[in-house]
């Protein structure tokens, strides 16, 4: 969705994110750069800033923790992944990628924390602009945070030079004392030749035995090299992602984000407070939706679509002026234009709902086309099946698709009528203009413009026997 300018790509600076550690705060056996906001994995929102200010093929990612999920979701992300074996530090995971990163023949490297999903192409191309203007060895982005517990803090000499950055677990008493406000975002940019011979100096003895990226600024400044804070303010697009709390709270700042720029974009609103949009989501102008409701995934919501509260949807196509009522559960549907769906509907994957065609009330639909202009309006199941243009259903139909071990097909010819109650045990096929009699169970293949009845014959019997 958000889409900023992309006109500055910088072609002589490559990019790494360092994404291999598991994210041991956050308390999950996924590694934390697929922790999901908004239904998409944080490291998603990472190369979207990426991409707009490199080129993808200049884009190589660090991987560690269960490579093997991460490399799976974002294949074709990234020129390629580097697997950083053991999980021995941010400076290590550099480390472990500069002779890759030279192969790209780029003078500049911006690396960035995977665990950033705010970051913007803004200050990513204010960083990269600067750090080449001022010929800096090393620059990186900070912020001023009131709460700095848990970042690197900025330590700037008397003639406000930066000389190190300290990481919380390391600051001594005084340090602690000095109450420093500027921290380190975890974003970088790098000039490759300058910076190499320090990256083997590197070393881990500190309090958590790491390998940490940022000392390279200490061993920069020590050397005289220059070393650049760009300093980006309170804004919170720098902002890591290290609990539970932190991730909500990203997320929560996304949502908004998104949420504002639909409503600027002719997109109105209710209560928009319990509106969850997918960043993936696409959405015409002239829409209307109620919160609360979830749309997630490559959802796309065509003009005049109206979607009412209480609703979860997920890579659905909403054609014009569909209107999706209250309570309703969509996921990988197709709903034509004008169609009208719920309140209380369940669309499961592959149902396709023609134009002006109807699921309603209690109506569950499963790979299942209703062509153009059909009506299931009430308390049915519809499973694999093909019902054509204008055939009505009856309340309480089902079509038997399952045999318990094979799933068949059930085909409804055009303008035929189900009666109320019907069981349709596929494989069948019922012949257009054909009326089904209610509470039938079919069985066998009905021809066209037939009336078909198979159900025990309604008996009178006295209800004593006459003993006079
Ligand atoms: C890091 C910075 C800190 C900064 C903060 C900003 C260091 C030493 N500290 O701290 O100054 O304020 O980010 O959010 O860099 N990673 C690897 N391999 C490793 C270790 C980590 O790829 O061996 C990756 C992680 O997956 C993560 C990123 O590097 O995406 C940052 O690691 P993390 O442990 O979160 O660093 P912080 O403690 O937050
Ligand atoms: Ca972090």
């Amino acid at each position: 969705m958000i889409q900023e300018n992309r006109n500055t790509q910088f072609t002589d600076v490559c990019g790494l994110i360092l994404a291999a550690g598991k994210g041991t705060r956050m308390q999950s056996d996924s590694p934390k750069v697929l922790q999901p906001l908004l239904e998409t994995p944080m490291l998603w929102y990472v190369y979207q800033a990426l991409d707009a200010v490199l080129l993808k093929e200049s884009i190589s990612t660090v991987v560690g923790y269960r490579q093997e999920m991460v490399q799976e979701e974002f294949a074709g992300q990234s020129s390629g992944f580097i697997v950083q074996a053991e999980q021995l530090g941010t400076g290590h995971a550099l480390k472990c990628s500069l002779e890759d990163l030279f192969q790209h023949g780029c003078p500049w490297c911006l690396v960035v924390n995977g665990d950033v999903p705010l970051i913007k192409q803004g200050p990513l191309q204010e960083l990269i602009r600067e750090t080449k203007r001022r010929q800096a060895a090393l620059g990186f982005l900070t912020l001023e945070l009131d709460q700095p517990a848990g970042y690197g803090r900025v330590l700037r000499g008397d003639d406000g030079r930066v000389v190190s950055i300290l990481e919380e677990k390391d600051l001594t008493q005084a340090q602690q004392d000095m109450n420093i406000q500027e921290v380190n975002s975890g974003i970088y940019c790098l000039d490759l030749a300058k910076i190499q011979p320090y990256v083997d100096a590197l070393t881990n003895a500190n309090q958590q035995g790491e390998y940490y990226i940022t000392q390279l600024v200490d061993l920069l400044a020590q050397d005289g090299e220059y070393v650049l804070a760009v300093q980006g303010g309170a804004d919170h697009n720098f902002l890591g992602v290290n609990s539970p709390r932190e991730l909500v709270h990203s997320e929560e700042i996304l949502r908004r984000e998104i949420v504002e720029h639909w409503l600027e974009n002719g997109v109105v609103m209710h209560n928009p407070d319990q509106v969850r949009i997918a960043p993936t989501v696409r959405i015409e102008p002239g829409t209307r939706i109620t919160g609360p409701v979830e749309i997630l995934g490559q959802s796309c919501l065509k003009t005049g679509a109206r979607l009412d509260s209480y609703l979860w949807i997920k890579d659905s196509w909403l054609g014009p002026g569909a209107w999706i009522r209250n309570f309703s559960h969509l996921e990988q549907v197709t709903v034509g234009q004008n169609c009208r769906v719920g309140p209380y509907a369940r669309l499961r994957p592959e149902a396709e709902l023609k134009p002006e065609s109807r699921a309603g009330n209690f109506v569950e639909i499963k790979k299942a086309v209703l062509d153009k202009g059909c009506k299931v309006n009430h308390l049915s199941y519809v499973g694999d099946a093909y019902l054509g243009e204008e055939v009505n259903v009856g309340a309480g139909t089902i079509t038997c698709n399952y045999d318990g071990q094979k799933k068949h097909k059930t085909v409804v010819g055009k303008q035929a009528f189900i009666g109320s109650n019907t069981a349709l045990v596929a494989p069948v096929q019922v012949g257009q203009r054909s009326l089904i009699g209610a509470g039938t169970v079919v069985t066998k293949d009905v021809p066209d413009e037939t009336l078909a009845v198979a159900r025990a014959r309604q008996k009178h019997l006295p209800l004593r026997e006459n003993t006079e």
